[in-house]
């Protein structure tokens, strides 16, 4: 087995910071020593091989609790596939992946996470667990709930938008909801009144609105807010925990900070899309708007302050992407002339790390709570730390030497993304990964890409652990 040392560096976990060495034994962590001691001038003689972290941060390789690779939709898939979409996830300093298979309506939980499991064994550049969409809550998917639990998909996102597609309606989301409190799943919500909003899309495109902006317009943030509440409530006549994914809204953020001060097990993420984009870019013109349509929509630029406030208060947990690309060429321009026909979906896998460390140089959040929300809290949400999260003895190796002082610049022309565009095109950011670890294999060092297709692993998850 080789022993690697990473020396020199700034350790940065959720908890601390502490300049010290890390051993790796393998695939895990051996141990943590405060730097230049005796032990670890012992650990530095039987060391295989040094990683030098002197003036670098040494953190927990990212954990995105939400992506969509190889996802069909708006009859298109995501253009990632596991194979690329973890590459690039690797990439920008992310170690483990949560995908969401897919129930069809009409079939079994099973056949769905039977065919996400044949569409990634043996694919993916890093360790990834799944969460389970459910499109169609009846008696038969209620029961496979448990058994999905039970074998390590322990999360279940529902959608309230969608109608005719993911939409289940409030008394599925009751019985789901039910189900859940019962096996100890987590309820994931995607919150937005669907069948009001697409009574608005039906308006907007008879009156000839239909460029990429109307999107957002229709997607109104009080239909968010509406429907976070009406999750909020029914999660709590279930006496179930709740997961809101992908808020956007300060309305919506007002709904969960109330729902937390009365003590309810209610939680959320946000996107880096809706921290630092906005509906300024959906307005783009030249149907260039199409690039930064997803759902829940960017927002005005206002609503960021609220969403950075959140994260600072905890009211918001975790940070994930929804990376769920689209290429402007021939999938986005699916939709001109109809802005309803934009698949929706974003990239952005391989730049939150990076993005979330620009808001630590930009003074919203500290440098633990970077790792916080990115890592160690996606970790605890969906039953994976400390294996994953943290680095202590017994964890995985994963692990990321940060450069924290390094200057980069985001292209389409440099990232690892399968997309023709990049959402953060020219903008430039303090800070880059310089060497990643996947279970204490070097994936990443500078600019060489030296991981593997099939090296990741596929990860049974236990029960939140945040609770
Ligand atoms: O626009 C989005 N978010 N696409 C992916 C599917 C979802 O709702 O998360
Ligand atoms: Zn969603
Ligand atoms: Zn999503």
């Amino acid at each position: 087995m080789t022993r690697t040392l990473i020396q020199g560096g700034l350790v940065i976990t959720a908890g601390e910071e502490l300049s010290a060495d890390v051993l790796v034994d393998g695939e895990r962590v051996a141990a943590v020593a405060a730097s230049g001691t005796e032990v670890t001038e012992t650990w530095a003689r039987g060391a295989d091989r040094i990683i030098d972290a002197t003036g670098l941060y040494v953190i927990p390789g990212g954990v995105d609790a939400h992506t969509h690779m190889e996802m069909p939709f708006g009859g298109t898939f995501a253009s990632d596939t596991f194979e690329t979409g973890t590459r690039a996830a690797a990439w920008g300093g992310t170690t483990t992946i949560v995908d969401f298979a897919i129930q069809t309506v009409g079939h079994a939980l099973r056949e769905g996470l039977d065919a996400w499991h044949a569409k990634s064994e043996g694919r993916c550049a890093i360790d990834y667990g799944f969460h389970m969409i459910l499109s169609d809550v009846d008696e038969h998917s209620l029961k496979e709930m448990d058994a999905l639990v039970d074998e390590g998909v322990s999360s279940f996102k529902l959608f309230m938008a969608y109608p005719g597609v993911f939409y289940s309606d409030d008394g599925q989301i009751l019985r789901a909801m039910q189900r859940a409190s019962g096996n100890g799943g987590l309820i994931m919500m995607h919150a937005e009144n669907g069948i009001a909003i697409d009574v608005l899309v039906e308006q907007a495109l008879a009156e000839g609105r239909t460029d990429p902006r109307y999107h957002g317009e229709v997607r109104r943030e009080l239909l968010e807010s509406e429907a976070t509440h009406r999750a909020i409530q029914l999660a709590r006549v279930a006496g179930a925990p709740l997961y809101v994914v992908h808020v956007s809204a300060e309305q919506a953020v007002q709904e969960i900070t109330g729902a937390r001060d009365l003590g309810l097990p209610v939680f959320a993420e946000t996107c880096p899309q809706y921290l630092f984009l906005s509906t300024d870019n959906l307005a783009e013109p030249d149907f260039e708007g199409a690039k930064y349509v997803c759902s829940t929509p960017l927002r005005p630029v206002e609503h960021q302050a609220a969403l950075w406030r959140g994260l600072r208060t905890n009211d918001l947990q975790v940070v994930s992407t929804d990376h769920c690309p689209f290429c402007f060429t021939g999938q986005k321009e699916l939709g001109r002339g109809d802005f309803s026909k934009i698949p929706n979906g974003m990239p952005g896998v391989e730049h939150r790390m990076d993005l979330l460390h620009q808001a630590v140089v930009d003074g919203h959040i500290s440098r633990r709570r970077w790792i916080e929300i990115a890592c160690a809290t996606p970790a605890r949400m969906f039953g994976l730390y400390p294996r994953k999260g943290t680095i202590a003895p017994g964890a995985d190796a994963d692990i990321v030497v940060y450069d924290p002082e390094a200057r980069q610049t985001l292209s389409a022309e440099t990232h690892h993304m399968n997309v023709d565009y990049s959402a953060y095109e020219g903008k430039r950011i303090t800070g880059r990964v310089r060497t990643v670890l996947s279970r204490g294999h070097v994936v990443v060092d500078g600019d060489a890409y030296l991981g593997r297709t099939g090296h990741g692993r596929y990860l049974p998850r236990a029960t939140c652990q945040y609770l």
